[in-house]
C-alpha cells in the first residue's frame, strides 16, 4: 500500500533578544503608587525588560531572527518569507518585517507585518504555516516583537506595571512528513476574533483617528473575565482536531500575561501544572513576543525537545484568540 506524505511546517530553530535594561517591581514603585506585593500577587510578574535608546522593535526582532537562524543552522538567504507580529512597529509604514528583511540582507521573497495584539504570534505562525503548506514558500521567519513600553501611560498604575519589551523568532521549514500526528511540525491551528470587545483593550490613538501614536487602555477585570473561557475554547478545538488530550501534551506554552489566567486555563483543561512553561515573572506581558520568548527559554534550557508535543495559545486585544499544536 502506498502511503501519502504531507507537508509540515517544522520548527528548525528559535532565538530571542531582550533589551539590556531590566525594570523591577521595586523600580516601578518609585514611578507610580504600587508595590512588589500588589504586582506579584495579582500577576506573577517580578520584572520586565525595557528598550533603551537605539533599541526598537526592528532591532530586537533582527537580533532574535539572527539567533533563530543560527540555531537552525541556516543562512539569511535561505529565508523566503518573514511574518512579523507586532502592535508597536518602528513606523506606521513601511512594515517592521521589511526593516528586518533589509537588516538581514534578504532581497527575495515576501515580508509583512501582522497585527493581532497579544495573539499576534499565534496568528503569524498560522499564516506562515498556510503559506508553507501551499508550496508557495519554503522557509519562514515567524517573529513576535514589541516595545510596549513606548505606548504605555507611565502615570497609569493599572497598566504600566503589566507590560515589557522583547522579541523572539522561530524558523519554520516545509518538510515532508508521513501524514500522521507523529510528524514533526505544526499539526493544527485555530484562530478567532470578535471585534465587539474593542473598548476593553485598545490604544487611544492612531494615524486615521488622532494622528498620534496613543496610549494603551485596558479594562483589566473585563479582559480577565473573558480570557480563560476564550483560550480554553481554542485549545479544545486543537484537541478535537487531532484526537490528542491534555495528558498527551509535553508542554503548555501560553501567552504570558498573568499567572492567574495561565493557571486557571490549565486547571480548567486538566493540563498538569508541571507542564506549563512560565516566563511572566521575568518578562511581564510582551504581547506578541511572549510565546516565542517562552519557547526560546524552554528550548534553550532543554525542557522542549524535538518530538515533544507543544500547545501554544494566546488571547489579546480585539479580542483575538488562538491556539496551535506543534510537534517540536
Ligand atoms: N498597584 C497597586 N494598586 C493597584 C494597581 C497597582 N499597579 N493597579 C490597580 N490598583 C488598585 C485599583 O485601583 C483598585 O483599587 P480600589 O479597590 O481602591 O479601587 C485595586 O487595586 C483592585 O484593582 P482591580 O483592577 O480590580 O485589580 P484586579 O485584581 O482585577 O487585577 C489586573 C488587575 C492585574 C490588571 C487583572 O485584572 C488582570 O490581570 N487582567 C487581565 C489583564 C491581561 O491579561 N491583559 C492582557 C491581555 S493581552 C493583550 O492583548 C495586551
Amino acid at each position: 500500500m502506498t502511503q501519502s506524505t504531507k507537508t509540515r511546517s517544522v520548527v528548525a530553530g528559535v532565538g530571542a533578544c531582550l533589551p539590556e535594561k531590566r525594570l523591577t517591581n521595586a523600580d516601578l514603585a518609585r514611578i507610580v503608587d504600587t508595590s512588589d506585593e500588589w504586582i506579584f500577587q495579582r500577576t506573577g510578574i517580578r520584572e520586565r525588560h525595557i528598550a533603551g535608546e537605539g533599541e526598537t522593535t526592528s532591532t530586537l526582532a533582527t537580533e532574535a531572527a539572527r539567533r533563530a537562524l543560527s540555531a537552525a543552522g541556516l543562512a539569511a538567504e535561505d529565508i523566503d518569507l518573514i511574518v512579523l507580529a507586532t502592535s508597536t512597529p518602528d513606523y506606521t509604514f513601511p512594515s517592521t518585517a521589511t526593516q528586518v528583511q533589509a537588516a538581514l540582507g534578504i532581497t527575495r521573497g515576501a515580508a509583512f507585518d501582522l497585527q493581532a495584539v497579544c495573539s499576534g504570534f499565534v496568528f503569524a505562525l498560522a499564516t506562515a504555516d498556510k503559506f508553507l503548506l501551499s508550496g508557495s514558500h519554503k522557509r519562514a521567519l515567524v517573529i513576535g516583537a514589541e516595545t510596549f513600553s513606548r505606548i504605555l501611560d507611565w502615570k497609569d498604575r493599572t497598566t504600566c506595571v503589566l507590560f515589557g519589551d522583547g522579541a523572539a523568532a522561530v524558523v519554520l521549514e516545509a518538510r515532508e512528513g508521513a501524514g500522521s500526528t507523529a510528524d514533526r511540525g505544526v499539526l493544527t491551528t485555530h484562530l478567532r476574533s470578535d471585534g465587539r470587545h474593542r473598548e476593553k483593550l485598545y490604544v487611544d490613538g492612531g494615524p486615521s483617528t488622532t494622528q498620534t501614536v496613543g496610549h494603551l487602555r485596558m479594562m483589566g477585570r473585563d479582559v480577565f473575565r473573558h480570557a480563560v473561557g476564550m483560550v480554553t475554547d481554542v485549545i479544545t478545538d486543537a484537541f478535537n482536531a487531532t484526537g490528542f488530550g491534555p495528558d498527551d501534551l509535553d508542554w503548555f506554552v501560553p501567552h504570558q500575561a498573568n499567572e492567574r489566567i495561565i493557571d486557571a486555563s490549565a486547571d480548567k483543561l486538566h493540563i498538569a501544572r508541571e507542564k506549563i512553561v512560565k516566563t511572566v515573572s521575568m518578562h511581564g506581558n510582551t504581547s506578541a513576543a511572549s510565546i516565542p520568548l517562552a519557547l526560546s527559554v524552554a528550548s534553550a534550557d532543554g525542557r522542549i525537545k524535538p518530538g515533544d508535543l507543544v500547545m501554544i495559545e494566546a488571547m489579546g486585544g480585539g479580542f483575538t484568540w488562538g491556539s496551535a499544536l506543534i510537534r517540536w
